[in-house]
């Protein structure tokens, strides 16, 4: 099976909470400046992503195309039309070794978080992997982060290591800390 090309068409399918008339569904290239928004947001006003600069749109579609392209999910939260979190996954490292883990990334929209968009996208994202035969989901975590922390661990992921002073933004060294999710 080649794993990293696996997105069917079955996974595009809609998924909605009567809470929140929310829709989880597979991102299509008309949310990617909402989806660029969000990622913008983090990379100026927090060290939740270790960037320095705000991506262009054009960066952000090229990223959604060779995501597209390789089979890599992008999964999106929209309410009333509106793309208020996305969450992807992709290769943790390059050598075939690595081939049955993913390494992923899950951003909401600072105005609808502790509402359980959060969780309905990794519940979602953890089926698509293990629907595609994965064994272990890895996360990076910058240390100061402690709501991710917090969040990651009620979705059963476990810390398995910290890095010191492996990252630096806004004059101040950051810890990264590990966290894993068995798959199966
Ligand atoms: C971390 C993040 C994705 C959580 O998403 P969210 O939609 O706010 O989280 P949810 O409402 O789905 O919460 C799910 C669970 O996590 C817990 N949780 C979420 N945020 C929390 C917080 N700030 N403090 C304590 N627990 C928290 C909730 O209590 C909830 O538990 P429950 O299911 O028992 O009620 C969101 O805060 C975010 O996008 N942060 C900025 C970007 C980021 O840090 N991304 C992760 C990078 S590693």
């Amino acid at each position: 099976m080649e794993l990293l090309t696996f997105l069917e068409s079955n996974e595009s399918s809609t998924d909605i909470s009567d809470k929140m008339s929310l829709i989880v569904r597979k991102a299509l290239e008309n949310d990617i400046p909402e989806i660029l928004e969000i990622n913008n947001y983090e990379i100026l006003n927090s060290t939740v992503n270790y960037d320095y600069e705000p991506k262009s749109l054009e960066f952000q579609l090229d990223w959604f195309h060779q995501k597209s392209s390789a089979g890599l999910p992008i999964i999106v939260a929209e309410k009333d039309g509106k793309v208020i979190g996305f969450a992807t996954f992709g290769p943790f490292r390059p050598k075939p070794s690595y081939q049955f883990t993913i390494e992923h990334s899950v951003y909401i929209h600072p105005d609808f978080r502790g509402a359980g968009v959060g969780k309905r996208l990794m519940e979602k994202l953890i089926s698509i992997a293990k629907n595609k035969g994965f064994h272990l989901m890895v996360g990076g975590i910058d240390a100061n982060n402690l709501n991710s922390l917090e969040f990651h661990k009620k979705l059963g992921f476990q810390e398995v290591g910290k890095f010191l002073e492996v990252g630096r933004k806004f004059d101040q060294w950051l810890d990264l800390i590990f966290v894993q999710l068995p798959l199966g």
